[in-house]
C-alpha cells in the first residue's frame, strides 16, 4: 500500500500578532477547534498560520494592521512535522518589513520558503467564488495551480506580460493610425503559445478536481452531479493545440477592428470562467447559501486530493466560520469526511450540532479577547 505523509503542524507561537500578544498553542494532529465570540481572534489564528504558510495574509490589502497596535514587531513561529522531520518556521514582521527564517536561518527568495507548509483555507469571502466575477474564480485557479506547479506560474506571467504588450501596440495602432501589423502578428505567435499551455493547464486541473468533487459532494450531501464546467471564451471541442491555435488566430482576424478600437485583446485565457452545476443548473442562480458553501468547501477538498497526488503529502486545512448556513447532519459529514486524515483548524461560534464522538476525538480551543486556553471536555 502507499503511504502518503501527512504535513502536521504542531505548534504555533504568536508575539504582538493582530490582538495577541503571547500565545503558544500545541495542536492536534486531527481536527482542531476554535470556539469563541465575534471579535476575539478566531480568525486572527487561522490568518497568522495562513501568513506562516504563504508569507501574506489572505486577507488582502491590510498587511499593515498585522502588528498588535501599540507595538513595532511581531512574529509567527510554528513548527512543521513532516516524515518525522521537524522544521521551525518563522516569520518576523517589523513597520517596513518581513524576515522569514527555517530551522533559525533567515532565506531571502520567497519562492524558495513556501513549500516548507502547504496550506488549503476557506473562508466566508470564497463563496464569491460561485456568485463573485469571473475574475475571482481566475484568481482561484491561478492561486492553486501555482502552488502545484511552477511551470504553470511562469507560462502565464509571460502571457501576462505579452498580452499587456499587445494591448499597448492596439492602442497604439489606433491612436496612429498604424496599419503595420508585423509587429502584431509576432506578439501574437508567442501570446496563442502560452495560452495553449494555460487552457491545457486548467482543462486538465478542472477535470481532475471533477473526478473528485461528485463524490466528496455526495459523500456530505447526498446529492448526486456536482460537476464544474470550464468555460473558455473559445468554443473548444477537443483541446487540441491544433485547435486552440486556430481558434486564437481566427478570433483575433476577424476581430481586428474592434480590438484596435478598444485597445484590448477580446479572446484568451485572460478572458476564462468556469461555474458550478448540480445536475443541469448553474449553481450561481438556483443553489441556495449553504449549498454553495458546501460545494465550494467540497471544491477545496477536491483540492487537497490533487495535492497529495502531486505531492505525496496532505496539506493543512484551515476552515473559517464554516458552519452557518450547515445544517446539522452535514456539518457532522463533512467532520466525518476531514477527520481521516487532514489536519484542520476550525473556527467557529458554537459547537452546537456537531456530534460527541466528533468532538471528543478534536482539541478545542476557547478564544476570548486574545487569549486561548484547551478545553477539556468533561464526558
Ligand atoms: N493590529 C491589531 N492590533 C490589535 N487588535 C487587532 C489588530 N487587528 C485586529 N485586531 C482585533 O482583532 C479582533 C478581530 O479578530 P478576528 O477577526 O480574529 O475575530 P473573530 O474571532 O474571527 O470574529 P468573527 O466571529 O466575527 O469572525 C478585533 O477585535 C480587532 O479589533
Ligand atoms: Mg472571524
Amino acid at each position: 500500500m502507499f503511504l502518503y505523509l501527512k504535513m502536521i503542524l504542531t505548534k504555533i507561537g504568536l508575539i504582538n500578532f493582530r490582538n495577541y500578544k503571547k500565545l503558544h498553542l500545541k495542536l492536534s494532529s486531527g481536527i482542531n477547534i476554535f470556539v469563541g465570540n465575534n471579535a476575539q481572534g478566531k480568525t486572527n489564528i487561522l490568518e497568522s498560520i495562513y501568513l506562516l504558510a504563504l508569507t501574506k495574509s489572505h486577507r488582502f490589502g491590510i498587511e499593515n494592521t498585522l502588528i498588535k497596535i501599540g507595538e513595532e514587531t511581531a512574529k509567527i513561529t510554528g513548527t512543521v512535522k513532516e516524515n518525522k522531520i521537524f522544521r521551525d518556521l518563522e516569520i518576523q514582521l517589523t513597520k517596513q518589513q518581513k524576515k522569514v527564517l527555517v530551522n533559525h536561518t533567515e532565506i531571502r527568495r520567497i519562492a524558495d520558503y513556501i513549500t516548507n507548509l502547504n496550506v488549503i483555507i476557506f473562508t466566508p469571502d470564497d463563496l464569491d467564488i460561485i456568485k463573485g466575477a469571473p475574475q475571482i474564480r481566475r484568481n482561484i485557479l491561478n492561486i492553486e495551480m501555482s502552488q502545484l506547479s511552477r511551470n504553470y506560474i511562469q507560462i502565464y506571467n509571460e502571457y501576462s506580460k505579452i498580452l499587456k504588450n499587445r494591448n499597448e501596440y492596439l492602442r497604439m495602432m489606433y491612436i496612429n493610425h498604424l496599419s503595420d501589423e508585423n509587429y502584431l502578428s509576432i506578439l501574437e505567435e508567442k501570446l496563442i503559445e502560452r495560452a495553449i499551455q494555460i487552457y491545457q493547464f486548467r482543462r486538465s486541473f478542472l477535470e481532475r478536481i471533477n473526478k473528485k468533487i461528485g463524490i466528496i459532494f455526495e459523500n456530505i450531501t447526498g446529492l448526486s452531479d456536482l460537476s464544474i464546467h470550464y468555460e473558455p471564451n473559445l468554443d473548444l471541442k477537443n483541446y487540441t493545440d491544433e485547435e486552440i491555435r486556430f481558434q486564437l488566430i481566427s478570433k483575433f482576424k476577424s476581430n481586428r477592428d474592434r480590438e484596435i478600437s478598444q485597445g484590448t485583446t477580446l479572446y484568451g485565457p485572460h478572458r476564462d470562467d468556469f461555474s458550478f452545476y448540480l445536475g443541469d443548473e448553474n449553481m450561481r442562480l438556483f443553489s441556495s447559501q449553504g449549498q454553495q458553501r458546501l460545494a465550494i468547501i467540497c471544491f477545496k477538498l477536491s483540492e487537497i486530493e490533487i495535492f497529495k497526488e502531486d505531492t505525496n503529502s496532505f496539506p493543512i486545512l484551515l476552515l473559517d466560520d464554516i458552519f452557518s448556513e450547515i445544517d446539522r447532519k452535514k456539518k457532522n459529514k463533512l467532520l466525518k469526511y476531514i477527520e481521516r486524515d487532514i489536519q484542520t483548524i476550525i473556527t467557529t461560534t458554537d459547537l452546537k450540532d456537531i456530534k460527541k464522538s466528533i468532538l471528543e476525538d478534536a482539541k478545542i480551543f476557547d478564544v476570548c479577547d486574545g487569549n486561548v486556553t484547551e478545553r477539556k471536555m468533561e464526558l
